[in-house]
C-alpha cells in the first residue's frame, strides 16, 4: 500500500470511530474503567475544572421528605453544550448506589447541569457520575446529608 492510501484509509477509520463515538445510545468506549477526577485540587486542568461534577444538596432533611439535588458540570467552568459536544449522562448516587440517571441524547439543547428530586430514610453521601461524549466519564467529592 502507498503512503499516501494508507493514510487516507487510516483517516477514514478514524472518522468513522469519530462519528460513532457521538452518537445517542452508542457504548461508552470508556465503559469499565474508573471515573476520571481531580488529581490535583490546588491546580486543576481546564478539562477537570469542566467535567469534575460538583453536588449541590441540602446538610440536613427531614425524614422521607423531598428535596432537590443539583449537578453542576463541571465544578469550576460550565459545560459546553453544542451539537458535537455535551454531557450525554448524569448518575446519582446514594451511598454507592445509583437511584438516578439523566439521559441528554442531543447536546446544544440539553443544560449540562442535573436536578434530581430524592428524599432520604437516614444520613446518607451523595456522589454524581457523569458522561462527557468526548472526554468520557468523571466524579468529584460526595456530599455528606443528614437526616433528623
Ligand atoms: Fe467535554
Amino acid at each position: 500500500m502507498k503512503r499516501r492510501e494508507f493514510i487516507k484509509n487510516t483517516a477514514i477509520i478514524g472518522g468513522a470511530a469519530m462519528s460513532l463515538s457521538v452518537l445517542p445510545g452508542t457504548v461508552h468506549a470508556d465503559k469499565g474503567q474508573p471515573p476520571q477526577t481531580l488529581k490535583d485540587p490546588e491546580n486543576p486542568s481546564t478539562l477537570e475544572k469542566k467535567h469534575v461534577p460538583l453536588v449541590e444538596a441540602p446538610t440536613q432533611v427531614k425524614k422521607d421528605q423531598w428535596f432537590d439535588v443539583r449537578v453542576k458540570v463541571g465544578f469550576m467552568i460550565p459545560h459546553p453544550s453544542t451539537p458535537g459536544h455535551w454531557i450525554d449522562e448524569i448518575k446519582l448516587l446514594v451511598n454507592g448506589k445509583e437511584v438516578s440517571e439523566i439521559d441528554n441524547d442531543m447536546g446544544g439543547i440539553s443544560s449540562p447541569d442535573g436536578c434530581f428530586r430524592i428524599k432520604l430514610q437516614g444520613p446518607a453521601e451523595i456522589r454524581a457520575i457523569i458522561h462527557c461524549n468526548l472526554h468520557g466519564t468523571w466524579t468529584g467529592d460526595s456530599v455528606k446529608v443528614n437526616v433528623s
